[in-house]
C-alpha cells in the first residue's frame, strides 16, 4: 500500500479500507507521510466525501494515534460535553459545576480560543491564580474528591489531528464533514469519558452556517459515536448571535457566576440547561432531560452550583472569592457605553465579526502565540428581535485604551444591523439528535 494509491482511490471517489485510512492517520501522526500527499488526500476527501464506515475508521485511527485518558479510577458515568465553537459561549463554566452539584462527575479537558471563538481554558485563567495544567493523577484525584475539574489536555491526545488540522487550515479543507467529525470525535474519544453531549452550533458564528448542514453534522457524529461504541446526544443550537451577553474572558466568567448565583438568565442559561439535562440523563442522574433540568434549577436556587464552582476554583489554586465579588476579576481601564444611535429593530448580527472585534481588543488570538488581555471585551445590551430607540444601550465596551474602544465601537456597530422592519427572535434550539432519532424543535418548544 502506498500513499499515492490511497490518494488515487479517493480522487476517483472510491471507498477507502480501514487499513488505508489507518496508514494515512498514522502517517500524519508520525509525520512519515509528506505534507503534500496528506494535503492532496485531504482535498480528495473534501471533494468526494466519506461514508459513515470510513468516517468511523478515520475517527478511531486518529483516536488511536496517541494516548487515551483512563478515567476508570473515577466512580460513576463520566459524561463529557463539547461545543463546536461560538462566541460568548460559556456553557462549560455554567455546566461543569452545576452538573457536578447534581451528582454526575465532570472530568473535563478543554481547549484555548483561536480566531473569533473563545476557549474555556483562557476564561478560567482570567481567575487570579487558577491552574489548568494538572497531571492526570491530580486531575483524577480532584474529580474523586469534589466531583469536578476542568483542565487543559493531559498527555498526547490524537496527534494525527494536530498535523491534519494545521494542514486543513491552509488548504481550504476545514469545511469537510468527515474531517470535522474525525477531528472533534477523535479528541473526545481519547479524553476517556463514557458518553458525550455535543452542542453543534448553527449560524453566522458557527462552523456550519445552515440548519441543514448543522443537522447533518450532528447526525454524522451521533452515528459515528454509535459505531465507535460511545453514546452521543447532539443538540443543534443557534449561533446567529453570541450566546451569552458577555464576550471576553473575565467578562464571560462574570456572566457564568451571575447565572450560578441566580442573578442572570437568558439564552446562555437556557442552552446550558438543555445540554445539562442530557448530561444528567446519560450519567444516570435523571430519568428524563426535564428532570435533569429541574435538578439544575434547584442547584442554582440553593446555591449548590455556585458553591461547587468555588470548590473547583479553590482546588485549582484560584481565588474563590471572585464568586462573591466579581470585581476581583481583571478589570479594564476604559469602560465605554455605546447606544444604538437609531430607532428600529435589531435584525441581524454578524457573530463572527463580533468575535473578531473582541479578538482585536485583546480578548482572543490570531495565532497560538498571541498574549491575551483577560479584562477586555464587551457586554451586549440587545438581542435579535429587540425594538430599540436611539438612546437604547447597544453595548458596554471594556477596552485597554480610548483608541481601542473607538475601533471596537465601530466594529460592533458594523456587526449589528438595526432596521425599520420588525423581526423575530433568533431560536436557541434547532434540533436534538440521538441514535435513530431526530427531533426538530420549532417555535413552540423555545
Ligand atoms: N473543531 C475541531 O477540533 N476540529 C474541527 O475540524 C472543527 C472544529
Ligand atoms: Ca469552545
Amino acid at each position: 500500500m502506498t500513499m499515492l494509491e490511497i490518494i488515487e482511490k479517493k480522487k476517483l471517489g472510491k471507498e477507502l479500507t480501514k487499513e488505508e485510512i489507518t496508514f494515512f492517520a498514522n502517517g500524519a501522526a508520525e509525520k512519515t507521510v509528506p505534507d503534500y500527499q496528506l494535503s492532496a488526500l485531504l482535498m480528495a476527501i473534501r471533494l468526494n466525501g466519506m461514508n459513515y464506515r470510513e468516517t468511523t475508521d478515520l475517527t478511531l485511527a486518529m483516536r488511536d494515534s496517541g494516548d487515551i485518558a483512563d478515567l476508570s479510577g473515577i466512580p460513576g458515568i463520566k459524561v463529557d460535553k463539547h461545543s463546536t465553537g461560538g462566541v460568548g459561549d460559556t456553557t462549560t463554566l455554567v455546566l461543569a459545576p452545576l452538573v457536578a452539584a447534581c451528582g454526575a462527575p465532570v472530568a473535563k479537558m478543554s481547549g484555548r480560543g483561536l480566531g473569533h471563538t473563545g476557549g474555556t481554558l483562557d476564561k478560567l485563567e482570567s481567575i487570579p491564580g487558577m491552574n489548568v495544567s494538572l497531571s492526570e493523577e491530580e486531575f483524577i484525584r480532584q474529580v474523586k474528591e469534589i466531583g469536578v475539574a476542568v483542565i487543559g489536555q493531559t498527555g498526547h491526545l490524537a496527534p494525527a489531528d494536530k498535523t491534519l488540522y494545521a494542514l486543513r487550515d491552509v488548504t481550504s479543507t476545514v469545511d469537510s464533514m468527515p474531517l470535522i467529525v474525525g477531528s472533534i470525535l477523535s479528541k473526545k474519544l481519547a479524553a476517556g469519558s463514557d458518553a458525550i453531549v455535543l452542542d453543534v452550533k448553527s449560524g453566522s458564528g458557527a462552523i456550519m452556517h445552515t440548519e441543514e448542514d448543522s443537522i447533518k453534522l450532528a447526525e454524522t457524529m451521533v452515528e459515528v459515536g454509535a459505531l465507535a461504541g460511545k453514546p452521543i446526544i447532539a443538540v443543534v443550537s443557534g449561533m446567529e448571535q453570541p450566546l451569552g451577553t458577555h464576550v471576553g474572558n473575565a467578562l464571560e466568567v462574570k456572566e457564568a457566576i451571575d447565572i450560578l448565583a441566580g442573578k442572570a438568565g437568558g439564552d446562555l442559561l437556557e442552552v446550558s440547561l438543555m445540554l445539562g439535562g442530557y448530561m444528567l440523563l446519560l450519567a444516570g442522574q435523571a430519568e428524563t432531560p426535564e428532570e435533569g433540568q429541574a435538578k439544575m434549577k434547584a442547584a442554582i436556587d440553593s446555591g449548590a452550583g455556585l458553591k461547587k464552582l468555588k470548590e473547583m476554583i479553590a482546588a485549582q489554586g484560584g481565588d474563590p472569592l471572585v464568586c462573591d465579588d466579581v470585581t476581583r476579576l481583571p478589570q479594564a481601564k476604559v469602560i465605554r457605553e455605546v447606544t444604538c444611535g437609531r430607532a428600529g429593530y435589531v435584525q441581524k448580527m454578524d457573530t463572527m465579526a463580533l468575535g473578531m472585534a473582541a479578538q482585536a481588543m485583546g480578548a482572543g488570538r490570531l495565532t497560538m502565540d498571541d498574549k491575551l488581555d483577560y479584562s477586555v471585551g464587551f457586554v451586549l445590551q440587545v438581542r435579535i428581535g429587540d425594538q430599540v430607540s436611539e438612546d437604547t444601550p447597544l453595548c458596554t465596551l471594556h477596552a485597554r485604551s480610548e483608541e481601542d474602544a473607538e475601533k471596537a465601537e465601530q466594529a460592533v456597530r458594523a456587526a449589528i444591523r438595526i432596521g425599520d422592519e420588525a423581526c423575530d427572535r433568533a431560536p436557541n434550539f434547532i434540533a436534538v439528535v440521538m441514535k435513530n432519532v431526530l427531533v426538530r424543535l420549532g417555535e413552540e418548544d423555545q
